[in-house]
């Protein structure tokens, strides 16, 4: 895409609030960004008419292989975690390549129409056959051009429970999937769980890969998996390349342990995970009344100085019957699950779909900046607040300085006696009414 003629968007508002603004791509790069910018000759225009423009959707928890196989063979009866594990074993060996591709790339096809670009998927090495890691990988090369797939060797059974567990993900990883993942929680002890720990963390440092594991998905408050997590971390000097995801046990922890966990992970520049969508249903599945949450801390993360990012997790899948790639909509619920409803709040749930999603991912030239990727999604909002109340048509995709997909605005056609005819949910603020009724 890179030999596409430029791009200049016109009159776009950013979500630092500037409106008014023009960003030129060039040679699949922003080459200038501000008011009335001059059109070079032959140049393609995009006119964003003072909606918001913001880097693409990222999502950095997914598992494209299991997406879009709901109902086969069966659908998740009681809607546990568990249930969900076994269903997926149940389908594994009826998998085909073709078919998992067929899906996946469905699913890819929606990402880009949401402005979601790029996603880290985790993918089952426990399956000796490696069919959905080969699959995986040919839907990556597939869709590169227009959405970057990050794919995590994932041993869903158990990396010491499951037989050839190990030597099957160091495959994967030798056939080119990029991140090391695990499932501690889900090993037969906890010993054996911190045993996984450790040998993922050497194995990444040994290869100088990334980590991203499954950490504590239980409502166990004695499930500590992250500790040992920050703690490998830090021995091996893995700053910034690890991700604790889910972490849901921290939702029911004491405070007292949580407060000498929060600066642990934070000195380990250990990244979190939360999947707002999936933490909301899956947990407190064991309860009656009052139920658990199950989310993981995520305003006392943040406000430790961890980087926490959300994610999608599934979509049609063993575990979840619902979801369209709508990265707008994993914030949301995130946002109400840990009660984030302040502006700063409702900020930092956008973010945690973009920028800090990127930074997990380790994306480079990702952001709106002269000499970032030229990746923006234009939206039906004019703040990113709005964004998220509206989970807002998302107008148009760029991706390298093209136009990849367009989506009609989302208006309705009142009747109605002495209203207007049309409305589209923004909120139309009266002239000098600025802040009035807030
Ligand atoms: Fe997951």
């Amino acid at each position: 895409m890179d030999s596409l003629p430029p791009l200049l968007i016109r009159d776009a508002r950013l979500p630092d609030g500037r409106s008014g603004i023009d960003l030129l791509a060039e040679g699949g790069r922003f080459t200038a960004i501000g008011p009335a910018l001059p059109a070079p000759a032959g140049v393609e225009v995009l006119d964003a008419q003072g909606w918001l423009l913001i880097p693409p959707f990222v999502d950095a928890h997914f598992h494209l292989d299991a997406a879009l196989s709901h109902g086969l063979p069966r659908v998740n009866a009681s809607g546990t975690l568990l249930e969900g594990i076994a269903l997926w074993g149940e389908l594994k060996p009826l998998l085909t390549e073709e078919a998992l591709v067929d899906r996946a790339l469905q699913y890819c096809d929606w990402a880009v129409a949401r402005g979601l670009l790029a996603i880290r998927s985790h993918v089952d090495v426990c399956d000796g056959r490696l069919l959905a890691v080969r699959a995986l990988l040919e839907v990556k090369r597939r869709v590169a051009p227009w959405l970057d797939l990050q794919l995590v060797a994932f041993p869903q059974d158990g990396l010491l429970r499951a037989p050839g567990a190990l030597a099957n993900l160091k495959r994967a990883l030798d056939l080119g999937v990029d991140v090391v993942g695990g499932i501690p929680h889900f090993e037969r002890t906890a010993e054996q769980g911190g045993e996984s720990v450790r040998l993922l963390c050497e194995l990444a440092a040994e290869r100088g890969l990334r980590v991203d594991m499954h950490c504590d998905e239980s409502d166990d408050p004695l499930s500590r998996h992250i500790e040992t997590l920050a703690f490998h971390t830090r021995r091996l000097g893995l700053h910034g390349r690890v991700t604790g995801s889910h972490l849901t046990s921290m939702h029911s922890m004491n405070n007292y342990y949580v407060s000498k966990l929060l600066p642990l992970i934070a000195e380990a520049g250990v990244h979190a995970v939360a999947n707002p969508l999936i933490n909301i249903t899956l947990q407190g599945r064991h309860d009656s009344y009052p139920k658990r949450r199950g989310m993981t801390r995520v305003p006392e993360l943040l406000a430790a100085g961890v980087n926490v990012g959300f994610g999608h997790d599934c979509a049609l899948d063993p575990w979840y019957a619902l979801g369209s790639a709508d990265m707008l909509e994993v914030a949301a619920m995130g946002l109400h699950v840990a009660q984030m409803t302040s502006l700063a709040g409702q900020r930092q749930c956008f973010d945690a779909v973009t920028a800090n999603n990127a930074r997990i991912l380790g994306l480079e030239g990702y952001g709106l900046e002269v000499g970032c990727r030229a990746d923006a999604v234009l939206l039906q909002a004019r703040t990113p607040e709005e964004a998220l109340r509206l989970r807002a048509q998302r107008l148009a995709v760029v991706r390298r300085g093209g136009v990849v997909s367009r989506m009609a605005p989302a208006t309705a056609h009142l009747s109605l006696p002495g209203r207007p005819a049309r409305v589209d949910f923004t909120r139309q603020m009266r002239a000098g009414a600025a802040g009035a009724d807030r």
